[in-house]
Protein backbone atom coordinates (compact mmCIF):
# COMPACT_ATOMS: atom_id res chain seq x y z
CA UNK A 1 0.00 0.00 0.00
CA UNK A 2 1.63 3.09 -1.29
CA UNK A 3 -1.29 5.86 -0.13
CA UNK A 4 -0.62 9.01 2.21
CA UNK A 5 0.36 8.20 5.83
CA UNK A 6 -0.92 9.66 9.30
CA UNK A 7 1.76 8.58 11.10
CA UNK A 8 4.18 6.10 11.10
CA UNK A 9 5.80 4.65 13.94
CA UNK A 10 8.84 1.96 14.23
CA UNK A 11 6.25 -1.13 13.97
CA UNK A 12 2.55 0.45 12.36
CA UNK A 13 1.82 2.78 9.85
CA UNK A 14 -1.69 4.80 10.09
CA UNK A 15 -3.21 5.92 6.81
CA UNK A 16 -6.58 7.92 6.40
CA UNK A 17 -9.63 5.81 5.21
CA UNK A 18 -13.25 6.61 5.54
CA UNK A 19 -14.37 9.63 7.49
CA UNK A 20 -13.97 8.99 11.28
CA UNK A 21 -11.62 5.60 10.66
CA UNK A 22 -8.49 4.82 9.44
CA UNK A 23 -6.34 1.85 8.24
CA UNK A 24 -3.80 0.46 10.83
CA UNK A 25 -0.64 -1.53 8.80
CA UNK A 26 1.45 -3.84 10.66
CA UNK A 27 5.05 -3.62 9.14
CA UNK A 28 7.06 -6.46 9.46
CA UNK A 29 9.30 -4.99 11.68
CA UNK A 30 10.76 -5.43 15.12
CA UNK A 31 12.82 -2.98 17.72
CA UNK A 32 13.72 -3.35 21.01
CA UNK A 33 15.20 -0.79 23.51
CA UNK A 34 13.69 2.21 22.50
CA UNK A 35 14.49 1.45 18.32
CA UNK A 36 18.25 0.85 19.49
CA UNK A 37 18.06 -2.72 17.95
CA UNK A 38 16.17 -3.12 15.10
CA UNK A 39 15.49 -6.06 12.39
CA UNK A 40 13.12 -7.09 9.87
CA UNK A 41 11.41 -10.38 10.68
CA UNK A 42 9.35 -11.27 7.38
CA UNK A 43 5.69 -12.47 8.50
CA UNK A 44 5.93 -10.93 11.25
CA UNK A 45 3.15 -7.98 9.84
CA UNK A 46 0.97 -10.45 9.02
CA UNK A 47 1.01 -12.69 12.22
CA UNK A 48 0.77 -9.42 14.72
CA UNK A 49 -2.23 -7.87 12.68
CA UNK A 50 -3.63 -11.08 12.90
CA UNK A 51 -3.22 -11.77 16.59
CA UNK A 52 -4.64 -8.41 17.50
CA UNK A 53 -7.54 -8.70 15.76
CA UNK A 54 -8.18 -11.89 17.20
CA UNK A 55 -8.00 -10.43 20.63
CA UNK A 56 -10.03 -7.08 19.86
CA UNK A 57 -12.79 -9.88 18.23
CA UNK A 58 -12.74 -11.43 22.26
CA UNK A 59 -12.70 -7.97 23.78
CA UNK A 60 -15.73 -6.82 21.65
CA UNK A 61 -17.45 -9.71 23.03
CA UNK A 62 -16.76 -9.02 26.21
CA UNK A 63 -18.30 -5.84 26.08
CA UNK A 64 -14.82 -3.93 25.79
CA UNK A 65 -14.79 -0.72 23.41
CA UNK A 66 -11.86 -1.52 21.14
CA UNK A 67 -10.89 0.76 17.51
CA UNK A 68 -11.34 -2.80 15.87
CA UNK A 69 -13.41 -2.54 12.82
CA UNK A 70 -12.25 -5.87 10.84
CA UNK A 71 -9.87 -6.24 8.10
CA UNK A 72 -9.01 -4.17 5.34
CA UNK A 73 -6.05 -7.00 4.02
CA UNK A 74 -3.90 -9.37 5.87
CA UNK A 75 -1.80 -7.23 7.58
CA UNK A 76 -4.40 -4.00 7.97
CA UNK A 77 -6.60 -3.48 10.26
CA UNK A 78 -9.93 -1.17 10.06
CA UNK A 79 -9.95 1.13 13.30
CA UNK A 80 -11.91 4.05 14.42
CA UNK A 81 -9.69 6.86 14.33
CA UNK A 82 -8.96 8.08 17.88
CA UNK A 83 -7.37 10.95 19.68
CA UNK A 84 -4.79 8.85 21.09
CA UNK A 85 -3.27 9.82 24.48
CA UNK A 86 0.80 8.70 24.85
CA UNK A 87 0.52 7.02 27.52
CA UNK A 88 1.51 3.11 28.09
CA UNK A 89 -0.60 1.46 30.80
CA UNK A 90 0.36 -1.87 31.53
CA UNK A 91 -0.90 -4.51 33.88
CA UNK A 92 1.35 -7.52 35.57
CA UNK A 93 0.48 -10.58 36.90
CA UNK A 94 3.37 -11.57 37.30
CA UNK A 95 7.20 -9.60 37.98
CA UNK A 96 9.53 -9.73 35.09
CA UNK A 97 11.57 -6.81 33.03
CA UNK A 98 11.65 -3.50 33.96
CA UNK A 99 9.91 -3.68 37.62
CA UNK A 100 12.33 -6.09 39.03
CA UNK A 101 14.71 -3.66 37.94
CA UNK A 102 13.35 -0.73 39.22
CA UNK A 103 11.50 -2.01 42.99
CA UNK A 104 12.82 -4.89 45.35
CA UNK A 105 10.63 -7.74 43.65
CA UNK A 106 12.14 -11.19 42.34
CA UNK A 107 11.34 -12.13 39.16
CA UNK A 108 8.60 -14.85 38.95
CA UNK A 109 6.46 -12.78 41.84
CA UNK A 110 2.38 -12.61 41.67
CA UNK A 111 0.64 -9.57 42.26
CA UNK A 112 -2.76 -10.19 43.21
CA UNK A 113 -4.31 -8.13 42.72
CA UNK A 114 -2.69 -7.46 39.63
CA UNK A 115 -0.68 -3.89 39.31
CA UNK A 116 -1.33 -1.07 36.86
CA UNK A 117 1.46 1.34 35.85
CA UNK A 118 1.54 4.17 33.07
CA UNK A 119 4.55 5.43 31.07
CA UNK A 120 4.57 8.47 29.03
CA UNK A 121 5.22 7.77 25.77
CA UNK A 122 8.47 9.66 25.02
CA UNK A 123 11.19 7.53 23.58
CA UNK A 124 13.92 10.16 24.56
CA UNK A 125 12.98 10.03 27.53
CA UNK A 126 13.06 6.54 27.73
CA UNK A 127 8.79 6.24 28.46
CA UNK A 128 9.22 7.44 32.19
CA UNK A 129 6.48 6.34 34.75
CA UNK A 130 3.56 8.38 35.57
CA UNK A 131 1.05 8.79 38.59
CA UNK A 132 -2.13 10.48 38.46
CA UNK A 133 -0.83 13.67 39.60
CA UNK A 134 1.94 14.07 36.66
CA UNK A 135 -1.43 12.88 34.17
CA UNK A 136 -3.17 15.52 35.52
CA UNK A 137 -0.46 18.11 35.43
CA UNK A 138 0.23 16.90 31.87
CA UNK A 139 -3.17 17.22 30.88
CA UNK A 140 -2.98 13.38 29.31
CA UNK A 141 -5.76 12.35 31.51
CA UNK A 142 -7.98 13.13 34.64
CA UNK A 143 -7.85 11.05 37.94
CA UNK A 144 -11.28 10.15 37.13
CA UNK A 145 -10.30 8.68 33.63
CA UNK A 146 -7.53 7.24 34.91
CA UNK A 147 -9.51 4.87 37.07
CA UNK A 148 -11.83 4.27 34.80
CA UNK A 149 -8.59 3.09 32.02
CA UNK A 150 -7.56 0.75 35.33
CA UNK A 151 -11.20 -1.21 34.83
CA UNK A 152 -10.74 -1.76 31.26
CA UNK A 153 -7.28 -2.76 32.20
CA UNK A 154 -8.78 -5.56 35.13
CA UNK A 155 -11.98 -6.06 32.35
CA UNK A 156 -9.03 -7.18 29.98
CA UNK A 157 -6.93 -9.06 31.83
CA UNK A 158 -9.93 -10.81 33.33
CA UNK A 159 -10.44 -11.69 29.19
CA UNK A 160 -7.08 -12.64 28.53
CA UNK A 161 -5.74 -14.18 31.46
CA UNK A 162 -8.02 -17.34 31.39
CA UNK A 163 -8.25 -17.35 27.38
CA UNK A 164 -4.31 -17.73 27.24
CA UNK A 165 -4.62 -20.01 30.52
CA UNK A 166 -6.82 -22.67 28.25
CA UNK A 167 -4.04 -22.67 25.59
CA UNK A 168 -1.46 -23.61 28.47
CA UNK A 169 0.26 -20.19 28.31
CA UNK A 170 0.45 -17.46 31.20
CA UNK A 171 0.36 -14.11 30.50
CA UNK A 172 2.85 -12.39 32.68
CA UNK A 173 1.84 -8.77 31.76
CA UNK A 174 0.56 -6.90 29.02
CA UNK A 175 0.51 -2.86 27.63
CA UNK A 176 -2.41 -0.83 25.88
CA UNK A 177 -2.62 2.48 24.57
CA UNK A 178 -6.09 4.07 24.80
CA UNK A 179 -7.69 7.11 22.50
CA UNK A 180 -10.86 9.55 23.19
CA UNK A 181 -13.72 9.24 20.93
CA UNK A 182 -16.38 11.65 21.49
CA UNK A 183 -15.83 11.37 25.55
CA UNK A 184 -15.66 7.70 25.53
CA UNK A 185 -11.71 5.85 26.30
CA UNK A 186 -11.10 3.06 23.70
CA UNK A 187 -8.45 0.43 23.36
CA UNK A 188 -6.42 1.09 20.40
CA UNK A 189 -3.44 0.25 18.66
CA UNK A 190 -2.82 -3.43 19.11
CA UNK A 191 -2.79 -6.50 21.40
CA UNK A 192 0.51 -8.38 20.16
CA UNK A 193 3.75 -10.50 21.42
CA UNK A 194 5.59 -7.27 20.96
CA UNK A 195 2.78 -5.79 23.49
CA UNK A 196 2.30 -8.69 26.47
CA UNK A 197 4.74 -11.06 27.97
CA UNK A 198 3.45 -14.82 27.54
CA UNK A 199 5.34 -18.16 28.68
CA UNK A 200 4.36 -21.61 28.60
CA UNK A 201 3.04 -23.04 31.62
CA UNK A 202 5.08 -25.68 33.14
CA UNK A 203 8.21 -25.22 31.12
CA UNK A 204 8.09 -21.38 31.64
CA UNK A 205 9.05 -21.10 27.68
CA UNK A 206 9.40 -17.28 26.14
CA UNK A 207 6.66 -17.49 23.59
CA UNK A 208 7.18 -13.22 23.19
CA UNK A 209 9.18 -10.29 22.20
CA UNK A 210 11.68 -10.77 25.51
CA UNK A 211 13.33 -13.72 22.96
CA UNK A 212 14.27 -10.50 20.65
CA UNK A 213 15.68 -8.74 23.83
CA UNK A 214 17.72 -11.92 24.60
CA UNK A 215 19.48 -12.09 21.38
CA UNK A 216 17.45 -15.38 20.54
CA UNK A 217 17.68 -15.31 16.38
CA UNK A 218 15.16 -14.40 14.30
CA UNK A 219 14.10 -17.20 12.93
CA UNK A 220 12.81 -18.48 16.69
CA UNK A 221 11.49 -15.46 16.95
CA UNK A 222 9.56 -15.57 14.03
CA UNK A 223 8.50 -19.76 15.20
CA UNK A 224 7.23 -18.05 19.03
CA UNK A 225 4.92 -15.86 17.13
CA UNK A 226 3.43 -18.09 14.82
CA UNK A 227 3.60 -20.87 17.42
CA UNK A 228 1.20 -18.32 19.61
CA UNK A 229 -1.13 -17.54 16.84
CA UNK A 230 -1.87 -21.12 16.11
CA UNK A 231 -2.54 -22.28 19.96
CA UNK A 232 -4.16 -19.35 20.65
CA UNK A 233 -6.95 -19.69 18.05
CA UNK A 234 -6.65 -23.41 18.14
N1 LIG B 1 -7.16 3.86 16.38
C1 LIG B 1 -6.13 4.67 16.23
N2 LIG B 1 -6.31 5.94 15.78
C2 LIG B 1 -5.24 6.78 15.60
N3 LIG B 1 -3.96 6.43 15.84
C3 LIG B 1 -3.71 5.18 16.30
C4 LIG B 1 -4.77 4.24 16.50
N4 LIG B 1 -4.21 3.09 16.98
C5 LIG B 1 -2.88 3.30 17.05
N5 LIG B 1 -2.55 4.54 16.65
C6 LIG B 1 -1.19 5.15 16.56
O1 LIG B 1 -0.47 4.54 15.55
C7 LIG B 1 0.89 5.00 15.67
C8 LIG B 1 1.85 4.04 15.03
O2 LIG B 1 2.07 2.91 15.82
P1 LIG B 1 3.53 2.42 16.23
O3 LIG B 1 3.31 1.46 17.35
O4 LIG B 1 4.29 1.95 15.04
O5 LIG B 1 4.26 3.75 16.66
P2 LIG B 1 4.66 4.36 18.05
O6 LIG B 1 3.82 3.79 19.13
O7 LIG B 1 4.68 5.84 17.86
O8 LIG B 1 6.05 4.02 18.30
P3 LIG B 1 6.57 2.73 19.01
O9 LIG B 1 7.34 2.11 17.94
O10 LIG B 1 7.31 3.27 20.17
O11 LIG B 1 5.38 1.91 19.44
C9 LIG B 1 1.07 5.26 17.16
O12 LIG B 1 1.34 6.64 17.33
C10 LIG B 1 -0.29 4.92 17.76
O13 LIG B 1 -0.63 5.78 18.84
MG1 LIG C 1 3.63 1.53 19.35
Amino acid sequence: MGSAKIAEGKTKIVRPYREGYALLEFKDDITAGDGARHDVLPGKGVLNAQTSAYLFRVLEGKGISTHYVGMYDERTMIVKYLKMIPVEVVLRNIATGSVVKRLPINEGERFDPPIIEFFLKDDSRHDPMLNYHHMEHLKLMTRKEAERVEEIMYGVNDALFPLLKSKGLILYDFKLEFGRLGDELVVGDEITLDSMRVREEGTGRILDKDLYRKGADLETVRKAYEEFYRRLTS
